[in-house]
Parts: C-alpha cells; structure tokens; sequence
C-alpha cells in the first residue's frame, strides 16, 4: 500500500475500444483499494470488449457512457464529471480517442468531459504497434502533449493481434507512479535533483570484491519520492537488484571512482543533491587481471582510500545549491552526524542508527536522525518511502525562494 495519496482523491477513468480495456478493470480495483473515488466513463467501443458491470462492481458506482437519452441520471453529467475531477485517466487510449482529443473533438461523453475539465489528464496509449507507429498517431501524441497533457508511452511486447512491438498497455505499476505524481503536492517541480544509492563494488580480481550490505532502499525511495513531488530525477546507482524508479534518470556504476566521476560531472546540473550511496571507503591497491589464488590472498590485499564524493561536493557547493548527507552509525549517531555535517560543508545529514535489525542497511524501514545546522528531528521508525518524505519536507524548507 502506498502513502495516503489517492485516499478520496476524485479519478475519472475513461476506457475505450481496447483489448487491454480488461486490464484497466484492475487498475480501478486497485484505485478503489487505495480508497480513490474512482467514475469510469466508457465509450460505445469500450463497451464491446468489457460490460460496464465490471467496472460498476469495480469502483462501486454506476459507469457512464451516453451524453443523450431518457435513461441519462445527470443531464450534466460531461461538465460535473470533469469539473469535480483531481485526474482524468484515459486507459486504454485507443488511436480513434487519440484522434479525437489531439482535435478537440467532443462526440462522446469522455471527450467532452476532457474538453470541460481543468484537471490533469494522463493519457495511455494501447494499440497495434503500426497504428501507433503512423505518422498520423504520432503527429497526435505530439499535439496532446503540447496541450499539457501527459501521455505514457506504452510498452513493447507481444500484443493480442500476435505481432510483436510497441503499443501494450504500460504496466501498472509504472502508471500508478505517474498517478501519484499527479495527485500529489508538486512542490519539486522544475527541480534538478541527483541522488547516489546503493554499494559500490571494489575488484581485486576477475572474481572478487570488496562492499558492503548497503540495497539501495533508501536511495531508490528518495528518487521515488522526488519523482512524485515533481523533480527531474538522476540516480547514480551502484549495484543492485533493484528495478529503476519510473521517470528516473539512472546511471549505473560499480565503483567508487565511477560513481565519483558521475556524480561530480552532473552536480552543477542539480540544485539538490543528495549522497545515501555507501561508498567503500576503500579499494585494493590492485585490481588483478587473474584470479589470485588463494594461499596469496593475504599479501594481495593491500588497500588505497577511495576519493571522498561528498566531501568533494562540499568543497565545490554552489550558492543556493543544497548537499544532503546520510552517515551509517552504531553509536554516538549525533556526534558523527554533526562531525560529518561540518566536515562535509552539509546542509543536512540523515543519520542511520545501525545498531538495530529492523534500520539501516537491506530492510524495508528506517528510523533516521535529521541534523541541520540549526537544530535536529527524530523521524519515526517507519517504511523508506515515508522516510523519503519526511527527509524531502526538510529538504524543500531551504529551497531559496
Ligand atoms: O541501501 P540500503 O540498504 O537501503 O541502506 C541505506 C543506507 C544505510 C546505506 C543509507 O541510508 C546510508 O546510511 N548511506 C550512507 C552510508 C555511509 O556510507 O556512510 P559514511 O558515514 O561512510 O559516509 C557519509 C557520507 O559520505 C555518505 O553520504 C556517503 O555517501 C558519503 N561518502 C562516503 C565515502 C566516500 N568515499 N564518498 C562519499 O561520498
């Protein structure tokens, strides 16, 4: 379950003539769990791949779909539908809708609820991959988005007409990202934000390395969070089994020196920058060509420093510019966090308390202590992704103005 963001958020859900129509019947389950007030409206080729029951029993409210007729509740219903409306999610958006909507076209209940609305409208697309890949669907993906609405690209795979390319229906799970982000406060947007995450991972031969337990939770929810708040996300990734964050830039490294060169050559890009990665702090002085053998282990394992990223962020800090630190501690979490605050030349560093099972490193949670330069906050033991938050509310009060 993801934070409280959809909770009696007010989505119209317009289905047209798609086979994938029956995959949207659970996404509105799945909106309707996450407590959203879901209204589907259906167009008369929607109707012909899934009934209007489903998406009745779906969202616990009755479907739309005429504009006309004795039958018609809500007379109105094409201006109260959209005026009312937080988000206008048009899944699966068939060729013939696109066409209609890139024009202006009103000659159904969905596009004339569209055309009535001020509320953010996410398009996804969902056809054969020639129709998607015509000149003509192309020219109206490219009017949709100059007229601010977004359009998710839609996956590639095998599709129903046997043929393989692009034009299934985006996954969910992505989709949901981008509903998130348009139901929240976007109190990052047009920012440029750089986050590091995960280990990074020192050779000393073909077969082996030198790292730490670090997953890359934590970093990959602060990308998550920053992607929902509005950001333009870039995530400096070292190894991990994670999927990259949707709408998030990723640049994957191994080592520290690859993840140093990638951080410094993007930081003045970025007004935020953000170090959760666990970078070794060490290397093998070398990196064998064949693997060592192992009675000559002991006497190969001679290590250098790796160079200080964040130190080196602090020393380069641009006015305005804002570097957040994080620091894995077992004892004296204050202290360290202060020392390294100052060191550093940070405007705030997220202290991990290590000594517990359930924080810090590979787990699902966190509990963090915040250190600014003017005073200090306990967040709570809770899930990354609120963490995420929590961290971001701080972050966003030193935004200059
Ligand atoms: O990835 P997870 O499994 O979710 O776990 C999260 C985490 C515990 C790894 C993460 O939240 C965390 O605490 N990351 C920093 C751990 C760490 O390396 O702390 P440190 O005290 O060694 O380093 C302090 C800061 O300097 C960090 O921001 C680190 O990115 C940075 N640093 C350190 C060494 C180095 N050579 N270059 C750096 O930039």
């Amino acid at each position: 379950m993801m934070q409280a963001v959809f909770a009696g958020k007010k989505i119209v859900v317009g289905v047209t003539g798609s086979i994938a129509a029956f995959k949207v019947a659970g996404w509105v389950s799945d909106l309707a769990k996450e407590e959203a007030d879901v209204s589907v409206i259906m167009t008369q080729s929607g109707m012909e791949f899934v009934t209007p029951l489903t998406f009745a029993a779906l969202s616990g409210r009755k479907v739309h779909s005429e504009m006309f007729g004795t039958e018609i509740d809500d007379p109105m219903a094409h201006i109260n539908l959209g005026r009312e409306a937080d988000l206008i999610l048009v899944a699966p958006a068939s060729a013939n809708t696109l066409a209609k909507l890139a024009n202006g076209l009103a000659d159904n209940l969905l596009c004339t609820t569209v055309l009535a609305s001020r509320a953010q409208v996410l398009i996804c697309p969902a056809m054969n991959s020639r129709m998607y890949s015509h000149p003509a669907t192309k020219e109206n993906i490219k009017r949709l988005k100059s007229l601010g609405y977004t359009v998710i690209n839609p996956a590639i795979g095998l599709m129903a007409c046997k043929e393989e390319g692009e034009g299934r229906l985006a996954e969910w799970d992505d989709v949901k990202e981008y509903v998130a982000r348009a139901l929240s406060v976007n109190d990052l947007r047009g920012t440029n934000v750089m986050i590091s995450a995960g280990p990074t991972r020192e050779p000393l031969d073909p077969a082996r390395y030198l790292s730490n337990r670090s997953s890359g939770k934590m970093g990959y929810a602060l990308a998550r969070a920053a992607f929902r708040r509005g950001a333009h996300v870039t995530l400096v990734s070292g190894p991990t089994t994670l999927p990259c964050p949707v709408g998030v830039d990723r640049l994957q490294v191994q080592t520290a020196d690859e993840m140093y060169n990638a951080v410094i050559s993007h930081a003045a890009k970025n007004s935020i920058i953000i170090k959760a990665a666990a970078v070794a702090d060490y290397k093998p002085a070398k990196n064998h060509e064949h693997k060592v053998k192992k009675d000559q282990i002991k006497s190969h394992l001679e290590l250098e420093p790796n160079k200080d990223i964040l130190l080196a962020l602090g020393k380069m800090k641009k006015p305005g510019q804002i570097l957040v630190g994080f620091a894995a501690e077992s004892q004296n979490l204050r202290d360290e966090g202060v020392k390294k605050l100052k060191k550093k030349n940070l405007d705030i560093i997220a202290v991990n308390d290590i000594s517990t099972k359930n924080t810090g490193f590979e787990v699902e949670n966190n509990q963090v202590l915040l250190i600014n330069k003017s005073g200090e906050e306990q967040l709570p033991f809770t899930s990354k992704l609120h963490t995420a938050n929590l961290i971001w509310n701080d972050i966003v009060r030193l935004i200059p103005t």
